[in-house]
Formats: C-alpha cells, sequence, structure tokens
C-alpha cells in the first residue's frame, strides 16, 4: 500500500516536551529514591527513552531490550520475536519498561510476561502512546503520554519500514 509522502502532524515536539516532563513527574513521585531500572522496548523507544530520563531528577538505571512483531508489514503478525534479551539483574528490582506505542497490546503483554518470570519487586508500563482502538490484549498502560487514533503513527522513534523515526514530531500517515 502507497503512503503520501508527507506525514501530517499530530502532536508537535512542544506537545511532546510537555507530555515528557509531565510522565517526569508522575514516575518521580513513585520511583523517587528507589533506584529502579527503567527497560526501553527498542527499536522505537530510544528517543522517548534519551527525553524521559533526562528529565528524571534522581538516581535510575536503564537497560534495553528488542523484540519485532512487525517486520516490514504494517500489521501485527501476532508473533513476537526476541532480538535482544536482558542482561541487567531483575529480581527484586523496580521496573518499569518504557515503550513506544501499543497497539494490539500482543509485543508488551509478551515482555510483560518474560520480565515477570524473573520476579521483580514491582513492574509497571510507560508508553508514549497509546491506541487502545486497536487492542487485542486487555491491558492498561501506568503512565501514558497520548492517546492516538487508528491511524498509522510515526516520528520521534517510530517507524514504518524503519523509516520516519527521525522525525521531531509525531505524526501519521495517510492511506492513499
Ligand atoms: C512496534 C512498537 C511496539 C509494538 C506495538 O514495534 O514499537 O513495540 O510495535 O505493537 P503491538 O501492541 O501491536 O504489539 P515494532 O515491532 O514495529 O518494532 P520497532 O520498535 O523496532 O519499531
Amino acid at each position: 500500500m502507497n503512503h503520501k509522502k508527507e506525514p501530517c502532524p499530530l502532536f508537535s515536539r512542544d506537545e511532546i516536551a510537555a507530555a515528557v516532563n509531565k510522565l517526569s513527574i508522575e514516575i518521580g513521585r513513585e520511583y523517587r529514591g528507589k533506584c529502579p531500572l527503567l527497560i526501553g522496548v527498542l527499536k522505537g523507544s530510544f528517543i522517548f527513552m534519551a527525553d524521559l530520563i533526562r528529565s528524571l531528577d534522581f538516581p535510575l538505571e536503564v537497560e534495553f531490550i528488542e523484540v519485532s512483531s512487525y517486520g516490514s508489514s504494517r500489521k501485527s503478525s501476532g508473533r513476537v520475536r526476541m532480538i535482544k534479551g536482558l542482561t541487567a539483574k531483575v529480581t527484586g528490582r523496580h521496573i518499569l519498561v518504557v515503550e513506544d506505542i501499543v497497539d494490539t497490546g500482543i509485543t508488551i503483554s509478551f515482555l510483560i510476561d518474560y520480565i515477570k518470570k524473573k520476579r521483580p519487586a514491582s513492574l509497571k508500563l510507560c508508553a508514549l502512546a497509546d491506541k487502545p482502538a486497536r487492542r487485542e490484549v486487555p491491558l492498561s498502560v501506568d503512565y501514558l503520554g497520548f492517546t492516538v487514533p487508528d491511524k498509522f503513527i510515526v516520528g520521534y522513534g517510530i517507524d514504518w519500514d524503519e523509516k520516519y523515526r527521525y522525525l521531531p514530531d509525531i505524526c501519521y500517515l495517510e492511506d492513499e
């Protein structure tokens, strides 16, 4: 399927900065003094994670995990492929998973099961964007930036077929 060349803006970089700031205040209330381990889900979360941790003014640790369920398709395959697992110790730690976008929920529910097996002290989810219209696995986001419509979202780390991650705003692709 083809797309318009120009992605349409949905949330500006200023709106994103305000949302990240608000999230950092909420996260600080819960995690200050607990030295949480923030686990970013690659690749999509890399820009959000970088901005979020620089808004958090207390000691924390950072880890990344990489999974893929979309490949080059616009539709989730329904199967999650683990590309890079965890190396940091999770048992007994306060874990905050940092996702770019929750769509069907298949990726994050797979990751929550994977991390739960390692017996963390607590486990919560922070997502930049949530697209509840497409949910297949029921789950809620503990710390959420934006609810987005049922459109293909790109920018600020989020791709379509590895493209558009560099866009500073959150945008959507309109079908032609
Ligand atoms: C995207 C996104 C989430 C997942 C959400 O990842 O980053 O991890 O899909 O979709 P779901 O809720 O339907 O599972 P993708 O597989 O495209 O990999 P990427 O992070 O490398 O872009």
